[in-house]
């Protein structure tokens, strides 16, 4: 049995030791890490998994401010599960639950780096390659898109850059990048 709820402060070091045991060192050599760099996660998107007997951590979801072709967009990652208790679920849920807070917020996209037929599961899309650019290599089978509003995804193109550093959530429209 496990129960979704929003990242605390107290829950930084065990997100951080799930994220680092997830994807090792090398995850900071990658673009998406690039655009993370000196940015704080939206604190509205940010939720855990926890095991409901002990409390423990046991996923996390979180969301980075990005700005694409100069419009305030979403990159979502990372998303990891404990390897133990993957396969039930949990991925998807923080990611359901993430995704509908993020239809509150001032945000019209998301973007992610990842595997189509898992996040297709959530709703996300191909992009056309060569609609986004990233500030380093990825692989453009693995860009992938949502709309939180209808149609938002059909107009998203561009460089994608860092949003400026913490970023604040409540004025996404403000010029960032
Ligand atoms: C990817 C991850 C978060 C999935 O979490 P999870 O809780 O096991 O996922 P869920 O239980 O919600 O979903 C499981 C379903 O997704 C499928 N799935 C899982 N990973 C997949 C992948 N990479 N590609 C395609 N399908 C995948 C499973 O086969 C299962 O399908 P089913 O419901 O038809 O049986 C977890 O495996 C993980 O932490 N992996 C390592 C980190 C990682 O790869 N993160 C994503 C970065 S792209």
């Amino acid at each position: 049995m496990w129960e979704l709820r929003s990242e605390q402060a107290a829950d930084t070091a065990a997100v951080e030791a799930l994220v680092t045991a997830t994807f090792g060192p090398g995850r900071l050599a990658k673009t998406a890490y690039r655009l993370r760099e000196g940015v704080d996660p939206v604190p509205e998107l940010s939720f855990v998994a926890v095991s409901t007997a002990d409390k423990q951590l046991i996923g996390s979801v979180r969301f980075w401010p990005v700005s694409v072709g100069g419009k305030p967009s979403l990159l979502l990652g990372p998303l990891a599960v404990r390897p133990d208790l993957r396969g039930q679920g949990i991925g998807i849920a923080l990611m359901q639950f993430a995704l509908e807070t993020a239809r509150t917020l001032p945000f019209e996209t998301v973007i992610l780096v990842g595997d189509e037929p898992y996040y297709a599961k959530v709703g996300f899309a191909r992009l056309p390659p060569g609609r986004l650019r990233f500030p380093g290599p990825v692989d453009p089978s693995r860009v992938l898109g949502l709309s939180l509003v209808p149609g938002a995804l059909l107009t998203l193109s561009g460089q994608v850059l860092r949003a400026p550093l913490n970023h604040p959530v409540a004025a996404p429209s403000a010029a960032i990048g």
